[in-house]
């Protein structure tokens, strides 16, 4: 496990685009989960800058979202697939058929699960793994007590989740009950895991990655012990751009 602090937002983000740049320059159609939140914003900023002058391209990656709200419609705007057409597909010039998104309002969510882990196996499963830090010690929304042999499923958000999210939201709107997540077997089967830390209130959830056991209450913990794992932390209060 390496452990990067940074002690700005642009290292904190020139740090993890490196490693984005170094992954896509050794296996140019690498297979990536990514993230949603505060936390990758100035990330997917900043990879969007190399991309626009030219410093590098993405156009053959392809990607997956960890994670999105049961009940969403990719044209939501509160989706996470909103999300990340804004800050990924569309800056990286990625054609629809290369960006996987969850569909969070399939009629058939078990359906969706299936086909997704399908999707994921027929990619030749994810090469880099990005993720953000829950306060309660979330990743993707692997909520404290999740079994850590899952694939992708449904979950029950916990009310630490949607108080996070209620408390971000530009808007007053209705936080879903439910989200559907990849598991966190599929998020151990990556080739790497980058673990962005940044932003207020995670310091239990960082303090239970400092004890070094595997913890259910924890679900972060569960990528303890991942041979290529980093955890890349920002040592100050995200800024917002
Ligand atoms: C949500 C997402 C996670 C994300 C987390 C942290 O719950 N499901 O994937 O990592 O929030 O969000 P933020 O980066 O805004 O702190």
């Amino acid at each position: 496990m390496r452990v990067i602090a940074t002690a700005t937002l642009d290292a904190f983000a020139g740090a993890a685009a490196d490693m984005v740049c170094d992954q896509v320059r050794g296996k140019a159609n690498s297979v990536f989960a990514l993230p949603t939140g505060n936390t990758p914003i100035a990330l997917y900023a900043e990879l969007a800058r190399r991309t626009r002058v030219g410093l590098m391209t993405f156009t053959s990656t392809r990607v997956f979202n960890l994670d999105e709200y049961c009940g969403l419609s990719a044209a939501d705007p509160h989706s996470y697939a909103a999300f990340l057409r804004s800050h990924v597909v569309e800056p990286w010039g990625l054609p629809l058929s290369q960006a996987r998104l969850l569909r969070g309002d399939a009629a058939d969510l078990a359906g969706e699960c299936r086909a997704y882990d399908t999707a994921i196996d027929v990619a030749g499963g994810i090469d880099m793994c990005i993720l953000g830090l829950g306060v309660n010690g979330h990743v993707a929304f692997n909520e404290p007590g999740s079994a850590w042999d899952t694939t992708t499923h449904v979950v029950n958000l916990a009310h630490a989740t949607r108080a996070a999210h209620e408390r971000q939201a530009a808007d007053s709107w209705q936080i879903p009950d439910k989200g559907i997540t990849m598991g966190i077997k599929t998020l151990r089967e990556a080739g790497q895991i980058l673990l962005l830390i940044a932003g207020s209130g995670k310091q239990a959830a960082r303090a239970a990655l400092d004890r070094a056991v595997a913890d259910a209450a924890w679900p972060v913990t569960s990528l303890l012990g991942h041979p290529r794992l980093t955890i890349l932390e920002l040592s100050g209060v995200v800024e917002h751009r």
